[in-house]
């Protein structure tokens, strides 16, 4: 009994020793390498994140062996820039619509290296548009893009340019293309519906009202800019390269062969209509089957013969006479 409760007795000093050991020891032990094992993962985790580049190669570095990690393929044009306030002159991209603005506009900010803008409005505020083109948000007069995409052909919007270039695409193609912009025409729409309304009242009235327009806006921006250089959609259609970079050239930026090249194979003349569809997302449907009647062909044959007179007024190439048109 008395060596029993002796035992005892040494068994639960022994115990509350361990007790203390465990209190004064293992605890605090236990809790230090816990701190320490989540400080560890917490390093990791945020080394992973993108705020762990702030941690010095070094700590990344301990953490993960370096692995080989490639950067992203860049181009020789893909720096794009806004130039600063008041740097450069303001240059017009004047064109019809649907005549190769957008196009160009890619092709002479990969090649030169700088933004273009827009005067239009609604492309100011469209989040597509600014994808695309972000210097349409900059004021166009602010001398910070290298020219600026407009349709207007008023005489004193025409002035607040000190110079232009002003593409000019066959009339027979922006037109059909401009109707289906305008939604005249639908790419839902049957081959019946379609035919319908090639022949309808409405399709002549918005021919000859665009036309003429088309007409005023070649013939506004010769006249009355200071300085107008003429491309014509048909040459950077068959020779990209030197049209692309008598562009440049005119907008007084050193070419770069490297950016050039560059450009045009990120953005290569469209042949086909399948071609055209798939760059833009086109939703239209072409055709080889001229939409216009011998009396509107022979209205906007006017029209381009009044725009070739001013054309050789002014010095610039004439209009292609022998232009074959095969997809509308
Ligand atoms: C167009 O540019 C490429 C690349 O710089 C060149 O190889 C080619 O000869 C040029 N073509 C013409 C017609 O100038
Ligand atoms: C434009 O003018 C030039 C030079 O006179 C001429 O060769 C060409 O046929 C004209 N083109 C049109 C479409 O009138
Ligand atoms: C148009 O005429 C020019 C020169 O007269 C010629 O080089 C070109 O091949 C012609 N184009 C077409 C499409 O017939």
């Amino acid at each position: 009994m008395i060596l029993a409760s002796k035992e005892k007795s040494t068994m639960s000093t022994s115990m509350t020793r361990e007790r203390v050991l465990c209190l004064k020891v293992w605890i605090p032990l236990g809790v230090i390498i816990m701190v320490v094992i989540e400080v560890l993962f917490g390093v990791m985790i945020v080394a992973k994140l993108p705020l762990g580049v702030q941690l010095g190669g070094r700590v990344t570095r301990w953490l993960k062996p370096p692995t080989p990690t490639l950067p992203p393929p860049v181009s020789a044009c893909d720096k794009i820039i806004l130039r600063p306030f008041q740097s450069l002159t303001t240059v017009a991209l004047a064109s019809y619509p649907q005549s190769g603005n957008a196009w160009t506009r890619h092709l002479i900010e990969k090649a030169a290296g700088i933004y273009t803008g827009t005067v239009h409005d609604a492309e100011k505020k469209n989040t597509k548009a600014l994808k695309y083109f972000p210097g349409n948000k900059v004021d166009y007069r602010s001398g910070r893009v290298i020219c600026v995409k407009t349709y207007r052909y008023d005489p004193r919007h025409i002035r607040e340019f000190e110079a232009a270039i002003l593409i000019l695409r066959h009339p027979f193609q922006s037109i059909i293309s401009e109707a289906y912009r305008q939604h005249l025409l639908k790419p839902t729409m049957t081959e019946g519906e379609r035919d319908i309304t090639l022949k309808s009242h409405r399709w002549r009235t918005f021919v000859q009202k665009e036309s003429l327009r088309w007409r005023n806006i070649a013939l506004r921006w010769l006249e009355l800019a200071r300085n107008t250089y003429v491309i014509h959609y048909s040459d950077l259609i068959s020779s990209p390269n030197q049209t692309l970079e008598k562009m440049v050239r005119y907008l007084n930026v050193p070419v770069r062969l490297d950016r050039m090249e560059c450009a045009l194979s990120q953005y290569p003349p469209l042949l086909t209509a399948e071609e055209r569809i798939n760059k833009w997302h086109h939703q239209r449907f072409y055709t080889t089957e001229s939409p216009y009647s011998q009396e509107l062909e022979s209205t906007i044959m006017e029209y381009i013969v009044d725009v070739n007179i001013s054309l050789m007024m002014n010095r610039q190439k004439p209009f292609p006479w022998n232009l074959t048109i095969d997809l509308y």
